[in-house]
């Protein structure tokens, strides 16, 4: 059974409310008759009850770009998952590389998110990728396994099935410089057989590995057509309607 695609446009910290509501009525006009992919967009927080009211039965789905681990407490300024799961969301974004690298999460924090997703009812989407230096050093499939086995720890297997990853090669990530269809299939490929070798077979079968890193209208259909691409994480593409959905109708055909 093949896996459905599913495209998610992560809107980093772009689009308050007012923006964020014009994007998400452009989707819902354009949308409407795109039915054979899974679609998910993530706003910045404040603008998640705008999107989600917008978005309600459309079938397309929201997501958080970050949550904080504990349910809740006294942390400045954090979101607990419950209040996104309340806010709308389905989905959540989880080690993002600019959430390693720019705001120092480390593995054990990221696990720790994994499981207050689940926790309060949302699927994870784990971003994992190696930088250039680790790339160059010929390092890029164990950091990718390593980050995937520290991700993934202590989750049941169901769960693991239940959660996306998406790999992103940080040196893809903002650049245009995308990865090759060859290049980004053969890591795919690589978590795919991690996943054979750590989890019951159902697992490795289920579980959607999305691409990120500079996918655009023109590379989208060349990457969505490798057999362990199972869909995208969209960035910088997706705060335009029209080139979000050509991602999408890329990945229908
Ligand atoms: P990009 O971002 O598409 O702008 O490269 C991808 C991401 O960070 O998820």
């Amino acid at each position: 059974m093949a896996r459905r695609i599913f495209v998610a446009g992560n809107w980093k910290m772009h689009k308050g409310p007012a923006q964020a509501d014009a994007l998400a009525t452009a989707l819902k006009a354009a949308l409407v008759d795109v039915v054979t992919v899974d679609v998910a967009v993530a706003p910045p927080s404040i603008s998640i009850p705008a999107v989600s009211a917008r978005l309600k039965h459309t079938g397309v789905h929201v997501a958080a770009q970050n949550l904080h681990q504990a349910v809740g407490g006294a942390f400045t300024g954090e979101l607990a998952g419950e209040m996104l799961r309340e806010s709308g969301c389905s989905y959540v974004i989880v080690g993002h590389s600019e959430r390693r690298h720019v705001f120092g999460e480390d593995d054990a924090t990221i696990n720790a998110k994994v499981h207050a997703a689940f926790r309060a009812g949302l699927l994870p989407i784990l971003c994992v990728g190696e930088t250039l230096d680790q790339r160059q050093s010929g390092n890029a499939e164990s950091v990718v396994t390593g980050q995937l086995a520290s991700g993934l720890a202590g989750l049941a297997a169901d769960q693991v099935a239940s959660v996306t990853v998406a790999y992103e090669p940080v040196w893809a990530i903002g650049t245009g410089h995308t990865a090759t269809p060859a290049q980004a299939q053969s890591m795919h490929a690589t978590i795919r057989e991690w996943l054979a070798g750590n989890f019951p077979a159902f697992v490795a079968r289920q579980l959607r590995i999305q691409y990120g890193g500079s996918v655009k209208p023109h590379n989208a259909a060349s990457l969505l057509s490798q057999p362990d691409i199972d869909g995208a994480l969209v960035g910088g593409a997706s705060l335009d309607a029209e080139s979000f959905v050509s991602i999408i109708k890329a990945g229908a055909n």
